[in-house]
């Protein structure tokens, strides 16, 4: 399990030293919000994975517990912090992914080249999020499968209101923002929704959505 570079930083550095640097406690952090919520939802999500598969934004490695046995997946992500903590993970896991330093705006992969891409909380935390989908357009096959967890603006008035207040905070302290429609931000990176479905509330979805 070779780790290769290809971070083209400058706009992503921001968010690169704030992963970096929450890397050791992220885990800890996220604990509560993964026991009760997050591990299954990963679960359901990966057992939809097939083919080459291509995962955005790995951080620590969570979702490669839940990754069916012998599945071929590359993972890429800016922080080398966080991604140290997800090769840790693999060595215990059945499926090792291949993991590689690479920005999501920016990604050094051949055009059309995976049949599924996950990607899970991260398109919170990528600077130019349309530019990122923009790029998972490219990369997926015509016939592949874009498989996300985001959590997004709500669009109730008075806690929408509150997201967007908070979210320079949340921005600052540990590089995601809370406002974001990423359900505007797929369509407008050009790729097709096919799928949103509330997991929690109207901020936490799945999404699917293809090239
Ligand atoms: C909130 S964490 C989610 C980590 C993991 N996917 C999970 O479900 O726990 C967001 C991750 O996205 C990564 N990230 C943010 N911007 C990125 C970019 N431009 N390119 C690649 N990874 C990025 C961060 O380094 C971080 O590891």
């Amino acid at each position: 399990m070779g780790v290769v570079s290809h971070v083209n930083s400058s706009a992503t550095d921001a968010t690169k030293r704030r992963y970096n640097r929450i890397s050791r406690i992220y885990d800890i952090i996220e604990k509560p919000i993964e026991v009760a919520f997050f591990r299954s939802w990963r679960k359901d999500l990966l057992r939809m994975v097939n083919g080459r598969v291509l995962e955005v934004g790995i951080g620590t490695g969570k979702n490669i517990p839940y990754y069916p046995e012998g599945a071929s997946v590359l993972a890429v992500d800016i922080s080398q912090k966080m991604m140290e903590r997800a090769k840790k993970k693999a060595t215990r896991a059945t499926t090792k992914p291949t993991l590689a330093l690479m920005d999501a705006e920016n990604l050094a992969l051949k055009d059309h080249s995976f049949d599924t891409i996950v990607a899970t909380f991260v398109y919170c935390s990528v600077p130019d999020a349309v530019k990122g989908f923009q790029e998972l357009k490219r990369v997926c096959k015509k016939d592949g499968m874009i498989l996300l967890l985001e959590h997004v603006r709500s669009k109730q008035p008075l806690l929408g209101k509150l997201m967007d207040v908070l979210n320079p905070l949340t921005v600052r302290v540990a590089g995601f923002n809370i406002n974001r429609e990423t359900e505007r931000n797929i369509e407008r990176g050009g790729l097709k929704l096919i799928l949103e479905k509330d997991l929690k509330g109207d901020v936490f979805k799945l999404l699917m959505a293809r090239a």
